[in-house]
């Protein structure tokens, strides 16, 4: 997992959004980082080193001249693997483009080697102010990445201006992407599916399966947590866009062929995680039918193969992947599909098997590769199951 045993130091200005950072800490805690948070002088105005404390199970530090602060911009600088501070006030931000050193946190970001990534907050017209932007300049050339601010609500009121910090998962991914960088997804165009697709009966009615697309949009997070260039094609779902991934939207089987016959050229990795509906209406009604009309025999038709339509429009050396969600001998038939739709990867699981396949969080899948390797793996959060797919396409990319 990206984030077990990495050494994070948070770094928390004095803003309003701290409060925020309170859930920041404990989401990277919760996923494995070991995080000491550095604290201004300001930043503990608006929350106690306690929460903070408390959230992370390590000491806090907020000065040079108290407990373990002397050095501590030297230590701590050198132990991290990332540097986040959020909020980035506007005068935090002018400290560190003045090469300040006037205290712990402003010290620590001067001696830091690893990488640094902000999350700018403040005032709409502070972060539209010249100034503000010119210091925000100047740290980008330096190699310090930022993320945000957003529109939305300030402290003082709605906002139609960007000022409002980034929400702590999506500083926590920009993190994740920052602290992954170099790895082989980087810069690699990652196409994936998800979702169920719908055929229409009527304006009103679909034929559709119970697909929810949380393992597609799951695949998608990861793999722009791993740099890559992530296209998610979504079928119809209530899910939230992951961060950082362009999101394309289809309907029925028909235009999700379509995308993919689109988006396939440019692609390195195609992962079809979308359940495809197999069969639709061979005769739609354009008006609604009426149950007053009695017994209603439905004529069906096969949809297209997806995968098999693209093999002629795959360049060499684009990676596929293929899911095969079987009833019976899953491996066996997985092993199948793999020939059959000259897959490179097939993710196979049961679904009759508990906690497994559509509309749960978890899954138990079988990664089995075109070079032969099998890996049976144990039941995981749909998350880890996405790591452990992109850790096997890593593997074996060119
Ligand atoms: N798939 C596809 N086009 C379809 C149906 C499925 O490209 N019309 C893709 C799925 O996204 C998945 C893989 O093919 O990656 C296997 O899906 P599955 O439904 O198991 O395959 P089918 O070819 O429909 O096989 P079956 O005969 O078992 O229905």
């Amino acid at each position: 997992m990206p984030w077990t045993g990495r050494h994070v130091v948070l770094g928390v200005s004095g803003g309003i959004a701290s409060y925020k950072s309170c859930l920041l800490a404990r989401r990277l805690v919760e996923r494995g980082a070991r995080v000491d948070v550095v604290l201004t002088r300001a930043a503990a105005e608006f929350v106690r080193p306690l929460t903070f404390e408390a959230l992370t199970g390590r000491p806090v530090l907020s000065s040079i001249w108290e407990r373990d602060g002397a050095l501590a911009h030297v230590r701590l600088a050198h132990a991290a693997d990332l540097v986040i501070v959020a909020p980035a006030t506007a005068h935090l931000i002018a400290r560190v483009a003045q090469g300040l050193a006037d205290d712990l946190l402003t010290s620590l970001l001067l001696a830091a080697t690893a990488p640094v990534l902000i999350a700018p907050a403040m005032n709409d017209e502070m972060y539209a102010n010249p100034i503000t932007q010119s210091n925000l300049r100047a740290l980008t050339s330096r190699g310090i990445s930022s993320v945000g601010p957003e529109i939305g609500g300030l402290a003082e009121g709605p906002s139609e201006r960007p000022g409002r910090m980034s929400e702590p998962e999506t500083i926590a991914a920009h993190a994740a992407r920052l602290l992954r960088r170099g790895g082989p997804l980087a810069g690699k165009r990652v196409v994936v599916t998800a979702g169920p697709t719908r055929e229409s009966l009527d304006p009103v009615r679909v034929i559709t399966n119970r697909s929810s697309g949380r393992m597609g949009y799951r695949l998608a997070e990861a793999a722009w947590e791993r740099g890559g260039d992530v296209v998610l094609i979504s079928g119809p779902t209530s899910l939230v866009a992951p961060v950082g991934v362009a999101v394309r939207r289809i309907e029925t089987t028909a235009d999700l062929a379509r995308a993919v016959g689109e988006a396939l050229p440019a692609a390195d990795v195609l992962v079809m995680a979308a359940a495809p509906a197999d069969y639709r209406p061979a005769e739609p009604s354009a008006t609604k039918r009426s149950r007053g009309d009695g017994a209603l025999t439905l004529a069906l038709e096969p949809t297209e193969d997806v995968l098999a339509s693209t093999l002629p429009l795959r360049k060499a050396g684009t990676f596929m992947v293929g899911f095969a969600l079987e009833t019976g001998d899953a491996a066996a038939r997985g092993r199948g599909k793999l020939a059959r739709k000259a897959l490179d990867l097939i993710v196979v699981n049961d679904a009759l098997e508990p906690g497994a396949g559509f509309e749960v969080d978890t899954n138990r899948v079988t990664l089995i590769a075109r070079d032969g390797a099998e890996q049976v793996l144990p039941l995981m959060d749909k998350r880890a199951v996405a790591d452990a797919i992109l850790d096997a396409i890593e593997a074996r990319l060119g």
